[in-house]
């Protein structure tokens, strides 16, 4: 593995860890009767996956001189988004999969009423967090993040595409329109992570801006070589199935290219993203370059 990529698993790891402490300090607690309902969510949410836009939002906080302790609230919040979302793409209404993070998805280590139910929960209960002072003392900055989120969590963002994924399935889609249902599904809560890490200290626009075309194109990145490793990954280091995107008649980007022309196009992508965070910092080994480097090298 080359020198870059050690290092940012590090940074990723220990990263993953203060999130996933706060996950499980919030998931504790329930009354005894939905205990049960809790130790779903938790399941699905706060244990395993990469924690990328956790990730993403706590260094856009730090770029914008935000609270650490403020973002990662926030980054707990975001993850609780992305795990309901896993549980809920699980499904077998869905993609009926049977193993996320290395282990039974949640419907099936607890039953199908559950999990969807912990989706809500967690969809839900993030909002909860982002309305708390941990999150932020000023209102108006609290505010900006559930507006935000929403935005980038409902039917105009990850949830439209996913019924865009969904629709799409047996047919061909071109190219603009895998595109378009990859931005939606993946890349708004990539964006999403960069605008609300930034938003929880004082951004210029230079930077909303520099951070939004960087979240767009890591987010796309990111997708498209999901679809890859689909081909072309390993289950064990993936913790979940592979081969089922063609299987499933998905539009996946492999669907309408070969691993080489999907390759290109992560590599183009994490070189314009780059480029957003070198014209922001001048700093061509910033944190968030070596994160680029990462999403489209990664084997899990
Ligand atoms: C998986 O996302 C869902 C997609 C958008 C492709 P991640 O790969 O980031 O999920 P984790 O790391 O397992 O949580
Ligand atoms: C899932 O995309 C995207 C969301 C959960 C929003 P995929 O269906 O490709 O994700 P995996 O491959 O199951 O992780
Ligand atoms: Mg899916
Ligand atoms: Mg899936
Ligand atoms: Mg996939």
């Amino acid at each position: 593995m080359p020198r870059q990529q050690d290092d940012i698993q590090q940074i990723l790891w220990a990263n993953k860890l203060q999130i996933e402490t706060l996950l499980k300090q919030l998931l504790t607690e329930a009354d005894a009767d939905i205990a049960g309902l809790q130790g779903a969510m938790a399941y699905g949410a706060a244990e395993g996956g990469k924690r990328l836009r956790g990730f993403l939002l706590m260094q856009a906080a730090r770029l914008a001189g935000a609270d650490e302790g403020n973002a990662l609230h926030a980054a707990a919040a975001l993850e609780m988004v992305h795990g309901y979302s896993l549980i809920h793409d699980d499904l077998p209404a869905m993609d009926d999969d049977s193993i996320r993070h290395g282990k039974p998805c949640t419907h099936l280590a607890f039953d199908e009423a559950t999990a969807i139910l912990a989706g809500d929960g967690l969809l839900t209960f993030a909002f909860d967090i982002l309305s708390r002072a941990e999150t932020h003392a000023d209102s108006a900055v609290r505010l900006s993040l559930v507006r935000i989120l929403a935005h980038s969590a409902g039917h105009k963002g990850m949830a439209g595409g996913q019924y865009l994924d969904m629709q799409a399935e047996g047919k061909t889609l071109d190219e603009a329109g895998i595109l378009r249902l990859q931005s939606l599904k993946t890349g708004a809560l990539f964006e999403a992570s960069l605008q609300m890490g930034a938003r929880l200290g004082n951004p210029s626009d230079k930077m909303l801006q520099e951070l939004q075309a960087y979240g767009q194109k890591i987010g796309l990145a990111f997708q498209i070589c999901d679809d890859l490793l689909d081909v072309v990954g390993d289950e064990g280091q993936m913790g979940k199935k592979i081969g089922k995107d063609i299987a499933q008649g998905k539009a996946s980007f492999l669907a309408i290219n070969t691993v080489e022309k999907a390759r290109q196009k992560a590599y183009d992508l994490q070189n314009e993203a780059s480029q957003h965070i070198v014209a922001l910092t001048g700093h061509k080994q910033h944190v968030l370059i070596k994160l680029a480097d990462f999403v489209v090298n990664r084997i899990s």
